[in-house]
């Protein structure tokens, strides 16, 4: 089961990539400000040209390789104190692997990507004085440092004021998360602190005259024609949609959560999907083509070449290229078997670091299509997030001892409980029975003598309401019904029941890493959907006129 720690495998390919981040974040600064000459080489001028056209992208990429190697070099450093200072959990889906597994390392991970986002402040945000390097003053220092409030001239000091308000909200995340990896908060308590923490956000994209506008849906046509309008201004409540935005960003993947490897592959997976959609804004072509890369060709001023849309992506793939990097390291780490876990520190992190670059990018509704699968979990889970059904500690699906086969796992609802089934939630129940997102279990399913007493039609069982048990409901696997009436017996007594032996599901087998990969499969297929929504359906339901 054991296998061998990602670091071993580190050597060959730090060795060729690391010269490589070195030359892509340090190569235009150092042109520019004239410690390096680049009047005769062709290829140094192209790298300038490039970081002339898309500021900041270079290093980006650059600082993501290297966020990969520092990830992957500071997890296997900190694991085995994480492990010592009680930050250790047990794999629930592991039965016959006794020891512990570190927990909480996503911690160092979202250090690494702090640190590489402030690394990356000066590589972006730097001013080259009058008469130094000459090749290409990105911005020039008109004025010198009066000391005045607003600062140096000619510097871009919104576009810093953005990032760092994005450097907050996922301090605010990361300090709520590790919070909560240590002392368990409550939700009604760690609900609310995203809205909160999102408020710099807010300002600094309402000082960007972000836009508050819902353009309405062209098709069927009568639509605009009875709201009057083809765009709506949401004014103040589409400030309170970024920040519900934020928080349920904060919390989604933290809930899609339990088996190895699925709370680092997702954000994996959405940051790559963002990346895709950022490139697709960029005028790459241009930057390509040989008329732009010959030394003759004048270098425009970036206010002519750089549209507000393609700086706004810029901007999301200085946060996104990091994450990538960041994730990539962590999953090296956590994949089944996992060697470590994230715990929620890393999943508050990752989903502000996404919620930051979709709104600071003003892409904030997209953002919410990379999201589909959480949006599922979440509106599948509300009926136990929201207490109408009751929500076990844990429910993430069960595995088989002896076969390591996943079945779905169980809310119980033994006669006398505590916590009966109200008419609500039952209600919720059925329509998510008749969805086939869950499977309902009944007294009359148990056979005779099991629950006798209790009608026929009442619900005993269900299977908890998650999209991980979804896709083992939908793939036919079946709970064993020994498993559903131990359940009900050692909840309805006060004294512990004995596990009996229990047969293995019916249906396809299905193991922990196949679940991973069929729950990135959901993952690759929403961000497909996502794509096909946003350049397809949008024209056809959005068109300009
Ligand atoms: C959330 C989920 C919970 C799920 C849990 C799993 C909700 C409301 N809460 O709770 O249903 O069971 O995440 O993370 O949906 N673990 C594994 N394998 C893994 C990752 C975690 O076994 O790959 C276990 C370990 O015992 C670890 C624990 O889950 O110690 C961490 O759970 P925690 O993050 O504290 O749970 P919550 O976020 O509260
Ligand atoms: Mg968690």
């Amino acid at each position: 089961m054991a296998r061998s720690p990602p670091t071993q495998s580190l050597g060959l390919s730090a060795a060729a990539l690391i010269p490589a981040t070195f030359s892509l974040v340090a190569i235009s600064p150092a042109v520019q400000w004239g410690w390096l000459d680049a009047s005769h080489s062709k290829s140094l001028q192209a790298v300038l040209r490039m970081d002339d056209l898309f500021p900041g992208l270079l290093p980006s990429i650059g600082f993501s390789i290297a966020a990969y190697f520092a990830t992957v070099v500071a997890v296997g450093a900190c694991r085995e104190t994480f492990g010592q200072r009680g930050f250790q959990g047990r794999d629930l889906l592991k039965p016959k692997v006794k020891e512990a597994i570190p927990e909480t390392l996503g911690l160092p991970a979202s250090c690494i990507y702090l640190l590489v986002l402030f690394l990356f402040i000066p590589f972006r945000y730097y001013v080259v004085p009058e008469g130094v390097g000459g090749l290409n003053p990105r911005t020039t220092n008109d004025g010198g440092w009066f000391g005045d409030l607003g600062g140096r001239r000619g510097f871009p000091h919104h576009e810093l004021a953005v990032y760092l308000s994005a450097l907050l909200s996922l301090l605010s995340s990361l300090v709520l998360g590790f919070c909560d990896d240590v002392f368990d908060i409550r939700w009604r308590f760690k609900m609310p602190i995203p809205i909160v923490a999102s408020i710099p956000m807010l300002l600094v994209y309402y000082a960007g005259q972000g836009g508050t506008g819902l353009v309405v849906p062209g098709w069927p046509a009568w639509l605009r024609t009875a709201v009057g309008a083809n765009v709506v201004d949401l004014g103040l409540l589409y400030y309170l949609f970024i920040s519900l935005l934020s928080t349920f960003c904060t919390h989604s993947i933290n809930i899609l959560a339990g088996i190895n490897g699925v709370e680092v592959g997702q954000a994996l997976i959405i940051a790559s999907s963002l990346c895709l959609n950022d490139f697709l804004y960029l005028p790459i072509r241009l930057a390509l083509s040989e008329h732009y890369l010959s030394p003759s060709h004048p270098i425009a001023s970036p206010s002519s070449l750089q549209s507000e849309l393609v700086g706004r992506h810029l901007f999301s793939l200085s946060l996104m290229l990091p994450l990538v990097g960041t994730c990539a390291g962590l999953l090296a780490w956590n994949r089944h078997p996992a060697l470590v876990f994230v715990g929620d520190t890393f999943c508050y992190f990752a989903g502000q670091a996404l919620a930051c670059a979709g709104v600071l990018g003003h892409f904030s509704k997209t953002l919410l299509l990379f999201f589909l699968p959480q949006v599922f979990n979440f509106l599948l889970s509300c009926p136990q997030l929201f207490g109408f059904v009751p929500c076990p500690r844990h429910r993430v699906p069960k595995v088989h001892s002896e076969t390591m086969a996943l079945y779905p796992s169980l809310v119980v609802f033994p006669r006398g409980s505590k916590r009966p089934l109200k008419m609500m939630g039952k209600g919720m129940l059925l329509i998510l029975e008749t969805l086939r997102f869950i499977k309902i279990y009944r007294a009359r399913d148990l056979g005779a003598g099991a629950e006798s007493g209790r009608d026929g039609n009442d619900i005993v069982a269900a299977t908890n309401l998650t999209l991980l048990n979804t896709i083992l409901v939908v793939a036919g696997v079946q709970v064993p019904l020994e498993d559903v009436k131990w359940r009900l017996a050692s909840e309805s007594l006060a004294s512990p029941v004995e596990q009996p032996s229990i047969p293995s599901p019916q249906g396809p087998y299905i193991d922990e890493a196949r679940l991973w990969r069929m729950t990135m499969g959901v993952q690759l297929l929403g961000s497909a959907v996502a794509f096909g929504v946003r350049y397809w359906a949008a024209a056809i339901v959005f068109p300009q006129t």
